[in-house]
């Protein structure tokens, strides 16, 4: 069904609201992201991730990742990405087109980690092996190695999108309706 919003600065606006409440709610579709990247041989890569943050004001998203993944390798040899959403709720797709700056540390890691290490994802950011290592086999993996020193040093990195501009679908009966825009521009565009 098609929304009833109507004007551009009204539709803006939801989309914002809808990507900030993804980050709390953990039932929002638009949680789970597609998140693409461009790898060093040029060719695509996607996974899906957490959407963590929202700041509509900044215009930024953020992820958490381990620092260590093939993913952060992309991002410094190509720093931009593309965020794909899709909620049947609503009947919306976003693609989130964005460039990226990723911290291994500083106060903002410090920050989160301090939250993350006392949450059960903490492990995940605590293994002794990279993501994407070999293991000898399925077993290997039971229990996740995690790293031996006595205070282990976590390799949890955030990566955020500073979003350039953002395509938004609506699929309706009615007849769907796309624009794409940015911060100071809007288009209407053929769905
Ligand atoms: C529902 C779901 C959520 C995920 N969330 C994250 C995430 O927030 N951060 C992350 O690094 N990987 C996340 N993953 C794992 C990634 O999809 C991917 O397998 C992993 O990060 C390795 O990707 P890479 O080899 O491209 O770096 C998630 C996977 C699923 C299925």
């Amino acid at each position: 069904m098609k929304t009833s919003l109507q004007t551009e600065p009204e539709i803006r606006q939801r989309i914002w609201m809808e990507l900030q409440r993804a980050t709390q709610d953990r039932h929002h579709e638009w949680r789970t992201p597609v998140l693409a990247t461009v790898s060093a041989d040029g060719l695509p890569q996607a996974r899906s991730v957490v959407l963590r943050h929202a700041d509509a004001k900044l215009a930024t998203l953020q992820i958490y990742t381990d620092g260590r993944s093939p993913k952060v390798a992309e991002l410094a040899f190509k720093p931009a990405l593309m965020l794909a959403f899709w909620s049947k709720r609503l009947n919306w797709q976003l693609r989130v087109k964005a460039s990226v700056s990723v911290q291994h540390s500083g106060p903002e890691v410090d920050a989160v980690w301090a939250r993350v290490s006392q949450s059960h994802a903490a492990g995940d950011y605590l293994s002794a092996r990279a993501p994407g290592d070999l293991l000898q086999s399925a077993a290997d993996d039971a229990e996740p190695a995690l790293a031996s020193s006595p205070s282990p040093s976590h390799n949890l990195a955030i990566i955020t999108a500073q979003v350039q501009s953002i395509d938004w679908l609506e699929l309706s009966r009615e007849g769907h309706r796309r624009a794409v825009f940015q911060a100071e521009a809007w288009e209407w565009r053929v769905a």
